[in-house]
């Protein structure tokens, strides 16, 4: 796709995987809207993208507040006119078993990761659909094709992301409107921050990738009839297997994350 002057909407762009995208999609002549709370962050962010002679729109936006998120819509097309690619990305994680999480924990992780999307969705669908054209990249994990123990809250919300995405596709298919999910494993940002991973050993086995490999998958996957991208696109076979194979896989998924579990107990 030609991006030259096409509006992208990024949430979660002041930091990890939303900042790279931003700059990629920048990269590509696209006029770029830049959406988290942060507000320092994201000014950050936008001098880095003024090199590139695009316009940058900040916009400091709870996405789990549905009335500050129907506000940042109407000034994107106040300012724009129209949007063209929706990068629901803002996200983050609490690490911890179910006993120890409150329901409040579990509550804003839902909140931000899945509502956070539907609010954003809900406020830009009816222009993609009146344009009938554009694209919504729908950021969501590995973790929402595995329940990992440690993290079952945070998978919940990628399932939800992931079951209400396929759902939307369907109803989508007679329009020239699209959604995709991105789905990347373990990727080196911020998300692991948050003090509930204190005593977690980050990246330090298996496959982790960088901010910038996942923001190619959402440039790729905003042009992209599928579903689903995986990234990286080998780790779709383990999910195959998990899927058929369930007796098998899941003893080994609940295994390798309970040791981790175990070790920052210990
Ligand atoms: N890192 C991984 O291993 C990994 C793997 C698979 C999927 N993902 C997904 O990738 C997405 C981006 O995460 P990341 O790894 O790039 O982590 P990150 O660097 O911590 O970025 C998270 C972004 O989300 C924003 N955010 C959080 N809550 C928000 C809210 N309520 N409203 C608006 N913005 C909010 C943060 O900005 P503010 O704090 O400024 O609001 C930040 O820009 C998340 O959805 C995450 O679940 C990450």
């Amino acid at each position: 796709m030609n991006f030259k002057n096409k509006v992208v909407v990024i949430t979660g762009a002041s930091s990890g995987i939303g900042e790279a995208a931003a700059e990629q999609f920048a990269k590509k002549g696209a006029n770029i809207v830049l959406v988290a709370r942060r507000k320092e962050k994201l000014e950050q962010v936008e001098k880095k993208l003024s090199k590139y002679s695009t316009k940058i729109l900040v916009q400091v936006c709870d996405v789990s507040d549905k009335e500050q998120v129907k506000q940042m819509s109407e000034k994107v097309i106040e300012i724009f006119s129209k949007i063209d690619v929706l990068v629901n990305n803002a996200g983050f994680v609490i690490y911890g078993k179910v006993e120890e999480l409150s329901i409040e924990d579990i509550e804003s992780q839902m909140q931000t990761n899945y509502f956070g999307m539907i609010n954003c969705t809900k406020y830009f669908l009816p222009y993609f659909l009146k344009q009938n054209s554009g694209h919504m990249v729908n950021v969501a994990s590995v973790g929402g094709s595995f329940g990992v123990p440690g993290i079952a809250s945070y998978c919940a919300t990628k399932f939800a992301m992931l079951g209400f995405s396929e759902g939307l596709h369907h109803e989508l298919h007679e329009t020239n409107v699209g959604v995709t999910v991105v789905s990347p494993i373990m990727v080196r940002t911020s998300l692991f921050d948050h003090p509930s991973f204190k005593n977690f050993t980050k990246f330090a086995t298996g496959i982790s990738l960088t901010s910038e490999t996942v923001a190619k998958a959402i440039i790729k996957a905003s042009d992209s009839s599928r579903l689903e991208i995986v990234v990286p696109s080998f780790v779709r076979i383990g999910i195959w297997f998990k899927q058929t194979f369930p007796f098998l896989i899941n003893p080994i998924i609940g295994n390798r994350f309970r040791k981790q579990l175990d070790k920052r107990d210990s």
